[in-house]
């Protein structure tokens, strides 16, 4: 990839915009299809106002923003693609439809033109599956926004060279992403290694002895920007929702990633989160604060779910414990990934807790804390 190298991006909501946006910041020449002229309008707005915004806090110069803006170029054609070196795929999340369009744009794209498809959920392996050549498709999971959010996962298939995944990594990095690699397993590292702090935080809440309010304190105190249900209610229950069945379908309804009563109810009663005005914690209501003990109980059992389920992610061969760590850190600003946390005595009090929590557990959840092989058997630090 050099400055010659021509970006396709398709689909011009939310995601594909923001990607566009970074890859003509970074020198590229971005050819944007959307089948929806209005889209492409927005997106050509959007991203020029969030390169003013970039002026205005001395990011860029007003001849950067002008440079970058030129360097997009709107098309409703998928044939307009005819030139591009890599295209990136940021269209509605269904896999027929994603694995339509890449099967058209083979037939105008040259041979190896490598293509990349932005789904968070779907399976990489099974969007390649119509393709002749299905090596050449790979996922590039960006986080919302794009133009912020610095993680990148790489997604590799069983059909994934080498050389394919390296001119990926090295593209994320030249637009100053951190690229992360992964196998194609459901919900990647991050949306996968996420779920128990959804999970377990609506475990504890179902109990009844804390509230969501005191849960979020509780985690909030341990370093976490956001307690687990201030962002259900920032994201959106329907899509914490939707993600969570996702994966607990896709991983054999393991208990581990139960979907939970709580959660369904909300999204039943409409009770979003922000985008409804309702939620877990809207409106705001005065916490009663926890002793200190209750508060470190609560972090101490997610951290242990979370440690429980980075082992488990890094024994499949999903990702290097490195990864993993990293994607936590930067996909969903956690103060600390799991496997810095599990050294020492951390590790020690999170296998005596696992093995705690299954004993009380209902026999429906039990399976929920029976521990990662790899967490028991690494007892060298
Ligand atoms: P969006 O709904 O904002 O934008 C989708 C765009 O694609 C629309 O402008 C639509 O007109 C266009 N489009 C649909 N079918 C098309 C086709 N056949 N050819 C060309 N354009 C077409 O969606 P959003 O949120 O940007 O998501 C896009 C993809 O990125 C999805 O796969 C989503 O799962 C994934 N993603 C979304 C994240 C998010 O937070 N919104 C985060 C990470 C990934």
């Amino acid at each position: 990839m050099n400055d010659g190298t021509v970006i396709g991006v398709i689909g011009a909501g939310a995601m594909g915009r923001g990607i566009a946006q970074i890859m003509a910041t970074g020198g590229y020449r971005v050819v944007l299809v959307d089948t929806n002229e209005v889209a492409l309008e927005t997106a050509l707005q959007a991203i020029a106002t969030t390169l003013d915004k970039a002026i205005a806090r001395n990011l860029m110069t007003p001849e950067d923003k002008t440079a970058a803006l030129a360097r997009i170029t709107p098309e409703l054609a998928l044939e307009s693609l005819a030139s591009a070196d890599l295209v990136i795929e940021a269209i509605v999340e269904q896999l027929e439809v994603k694995a339509g369009l890449f099967a058209r744009l083979e037939t105008i794209c040259r041979n190896n033109t490598l293509f990349c498809t932005n789904t968070s959920s779907l399976s990489v392996t099974k969007i390649a599956a119509g393709l002749v050549h299905k090596s050449r498709l790979v996922g590039m999971h960006f986080f919302n926004p794009p133009h912020i959010m610095k993680l990148v996962e790489v997604i590799e298939t069983p059909e994934t060279p080498e050389d394919v995944i390296t001119t990926v990594m090295q593209l994320a990095r030249k637009i100053g992403k951190q690229p992360i690699r992964a196998k194609d397993r459901p919900g990647f590292v991050v949306n996968r290694c996420a779920r128990p702090y959804y999970g377990e935080a609506l475990c504890i809440l179902e109990e009844g002895n804390f509230t969501a309010a005191q849960i979020d304190t509780a985690l909030r105190s341990a370093g976490y920007r956001l307690g687990p249900f201030e962002l259900i209610d920032l994201v959106g229950a329907d899509i914490n929702y939707a993600a969570t069945l996702s994966v607990w379908e896709a991983l054999e309804r393991h208990p581990r990633y139960q979907p939970f009563d709580r959660l369904k109810q909300q999204v039943e009663a409409g009770k979003l989160g922000q985008k409804s005005g309702e939620g877990f914690t809207l409106p705001k209501v005065p916490v009663t604060e926890l002793p200190p003990e209750a508060a470190a109980s609560i972090v101490a059992r997610i951290e242990a779910t979370l440690i429980n389920e980075a082992h488990f992610v890094e024994a499949e061969g999903t990702a290097s414990r490195a990864d993993i760590d990293q994607a936590l850190l930067l996909g969903l600003n956690f103060p600390r990934g799991p496997f810095a946390m599990a050294t020492g005595d951390k590790r020690n009090a999170t296998i005596a807790l696992l093995e705690e929590l299954y004993h009380s557990a209902p026999d429906h959840l039990k399976e929920r804390y029976t521990i990662a092989p790899n967490l028991t058997g690494s007892h060298h630090d």
